[in-house]
């Protein structure tokens, strides 16, 4: 290791609707050590060819929960549960179980209800004052509403775990106690909710997962998956996408030459939403730490050695000039956009096709329904989250 401390992580939005400068420098290496919020150091990998192979090596390992780990926070023990094995086979045999569940025909039945959502949140937008709030109006009610009709969580207890939720993802925003609070209330949240829909199921995901839980033999599917695997996903299910529906947008309205493109030609929406995906990962890759069980050699020649904490950098990755051509400039009709946005591999997020779903949804019904809509405040004033799991913007004001 160098005597010097490593360059701090996540790196800074400045100016905010830019892709981080330090991003420009970072493919020189594979990999680069970094400071983490907790003052622990980690080592990001930030070639695309790495982190893709790396996200299916099973020679780097999720499992955090490990003394010699660094820890991304130190308040909070984010993604370490020692009741859950998240590395293969057993997280396979779990993972299996829920993207069964989670079917094609499942997301695609929910696309007129994401779009009836979509109207209804613009209408009730329309109507109020302006300047509107995008988070708050659209960004963030969206996704909640589809996540809650998918694992058939009832919609009016949006601000009681919304509440919770933001501090289990507290990076240095809250203090320990707090953050401890946050998570106990939300397990026994879901513990109630899980009981009831064992008396009462639905036509839902969580009931689904019940019934596999409950039918099957033990080996399938304890208590404790049933109970982690639900919370998993209530909450990425709408953080995540409510972030880049809201900072997404703005980055859009700040470019009113793409707006006009779009608004030309609607055929554009999937594409552009990818690219914004690609750009504007709504943080940063604090979320895909592992640690290395062996030694890995990586595509400069140098090697991870056994007992690294290792973070995959899929903004780096992004933004990889290797891969994608004029890597910093935002072209809505870019093709063969495969970012790495939703990981790869062993972990590959379960909910990428709704949340594309989601987002092109929005995407389209907002341009469509206020085709003059703008930012009302300076894009280089637009906050961005500090001291959580997500950095997006946290106000976006806009009129039309
Ligand atoms: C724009 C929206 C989203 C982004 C950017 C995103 C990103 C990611 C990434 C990068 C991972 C991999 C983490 C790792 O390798 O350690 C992941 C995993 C996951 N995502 Fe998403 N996600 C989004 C939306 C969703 C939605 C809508 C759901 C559920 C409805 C969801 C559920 C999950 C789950 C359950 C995992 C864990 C998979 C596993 O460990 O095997 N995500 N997501």
């Amino acid at each position: 290791m160098s005597t010097q401390t490593p360059p701090r992580y996540p790196f800074a939005w400045t100016p905010p609707m830019q892709v981080p400068e330090a991003l420009r420098h970072v493919h020189d290496s594979s990999a680069m050590e970094v400071t983490l919020p907790s003052g622990d150091v980690a080592l990001l990998v930030t070639r695309y060819k790495d982190v893709r192979a790396l996200f299916a090596d099973k020679r780097l390992s999720r499992n955090i929960a490990r003394p010699d780990c660094a820890r991304i926070s130190k308040d909070n023990d984010l993604f370490m549960d020692p009741n859950i094995d998240p590395d293969p086979p057993e997280h396979t045999r779990v993972r299996s179980l829920v993207t069964k569940a989670f079917t094609a025909r499942r997301i695609e039945a929910l696309r007129p209800y994401v779009q009836q959502v979509a109207d209804e949140l613009l209408d009730e937008m329309a109507a109020g004052p302006q300047p509107a709030e995008l988070n708050e109006a659209f960004a963030f009610p969206l996704p909640i509403k589809v996540i809650c009709k998918l694992l058939g969580v009832p919609a009016e207890d949006r601000d009681r775990f919304r509440g919770y939720v933001d501090g289990f993802l507290s990076v240095t925003k809250l203090p320990p106690e707090k953050v401890g609070e946050c998570r106990q209330n939300l397990w026994k949240y879901l513990g109630d909710l899980i009981e009831s829909k064992r008396e009462n199921p639905g036509d839902d995901l969580v009931s689904e997962l019940i019934r596999v839980r409950d039918d099957e033999d033990d080996s399938r599917l304890n208590e404790h998956e049933l109970h982690f695997w639900t919370q998993g996903l209530l909450i990425a299910g709408y953080v995540t996408t409510a972030s880049q529906i809201g900072t997404g947008t703005a980055v859009l309205l700040h470019r009113r030459d793409l707006v006009r493109e779009i608004q030309a030609d609607w055929s554009l929406v999937p594409s552009a939403v990818e690219e914004l995906l690609r750009t504007q990962i709504m943080g940063s890759s604090v979320g895909t730490m592992r640690y290395a069980i062996d030694d890995i050699p990586l595509s400069d020649g140098s090697v991870i050695k056994k007992g690294t904490s290792v973070l995959l950098s899929e903004e780096g990755a992004n933004v990889d000039a290797e891969v994608f051509e004029c890597p910093f400039e935002l072209d809505i009709r870019r093709k063969e956009n495969h970012h790495m946005t939703f990981g790869a591999g062993l972990h590959y997020c379960v909910g990428a096709a709704l949340a594309r779903m989601e987002l092109q949804v929005a995407t389209e019904t907002l341009l469509r329904r206020f085709p003059d809509i703008r930012l009302a405040a300076k894009a280089e004033e637009l906050p961005r989250a500090l001291g959580g799991f997500m950095e997006g913007f946290t106000e976006i004001p806009v009129e039309w």
